[in-house]
């Protein structure tokens, strides 16, 4: 499906720590309804102004009633400060949906686990919503540095929820990978900072368990045209991250 540009309404940007924030915007184009693990490219400035690429952000939640898609986003630099500024009411330029999103007919069936570190929880979120609405509950296993954010969300679509910080003020006092055997999964699903998804690739290959990963390169255009997001696989060679993935398998990306 052709990724679309379009200026968006603001509905609501909240801040939920000094980092993360989260804003919902209003989507009316159903035919180009995003999909679990699908991303934007967000823009709220002119493109003759500083910083000169948009920003790459996952769909946390795509709402098909109110027409409304949510980011859930760390403010890092420049341009995450001006989206993080947006007020409601104000205009918010996506392109997207973008990439290829979760295979969810494929895990239907199957035990899945959810793996996600910091705000690389973010596309995982509206993963469990779509495989709770065909009747399946995956687990949930989420690490953060200290205080986490969004795990009761998470809580209807999941048959569990477990959370690990680094600091041990919140959860089980260690690293994510220490919250679940991979061997008791059919396939895990990991999004996260690049050691985490190692790791978790190296579980989940040793317990025989499919793993799907979500990348999170670096992108220029999103939609596949300037190589600025190549990957290299064991499969398919030289890949673009935003057109290819941003889901690949793990053993293709880290094994
Ligand atoms: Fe341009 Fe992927 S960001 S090809």
């Amino acid at each position: 499906m052709r990724a679309v540009n379009c200026d968006c309404k603001v509905l609501e940007n909240i801040r939920l720590n000094d980092t993360i924030c989260m804003l919902k915007a209003e989507w009316t184009d159903q035919e180009h309804a995003p999909k679990a693990g699908q991303f934007y490219m967000l823009r709220c400035w002119r493109q003759d102004e500083a910083p000169l690429l948009s920003r790459p952000i996952s769909v946390h939640e795509w709402d098909e009633a109110a027409n409304t898609v949510t980011f859930l986003y760390e403010v890092r630099g420049e341009g995450t400060q001006k989206i993080a500024a947006l007020k409601a009411g104000e205009l918010l330029n996506l392109t997207g949906p973008a990439g290829n999103g979760w295979p969810v007919d494929q895990l239907l069936g199957k035990k899945v686990a959810l793996v996600g570190g910091g705000i690389g929880t973010a596309p995982l979120y509206q993963l469990a919503k779509e495989l709770a609405a065909k009747g399946e509950k995956p687990s949930y296993f989420a690490g953060f540095r200290d205080e986490p954010y969004r795990m009761e969300a998470f809580e209807p679509f999941c048959a569990c929820t477990a959370l690990a910080t680094d600091s041990g003020r919140f959860g089980y006092h260690g690293l994510v990978t220490e919250l679940f055997d991979a061997k008791e999964y059919d396939v895990i699903c990991c999004c996260g900072p690049t050691p985490m998804m190692k790791a978790v690739t190296k579980l989940a290959l040793e317990a025989g368990t499919e793993i799907l990963v979500s990348l999170e390169n670096k992108m220029a255009c999103g939609i596949g045209a300037c190589l600025g997001c190549t990957c290299h696989t064991k499969k398919s060679g030289a890949i673009s991250v935003c057109k290819q993935g941003p889901v690949l398998k793990g053993e293709d990306v880290y094994g």
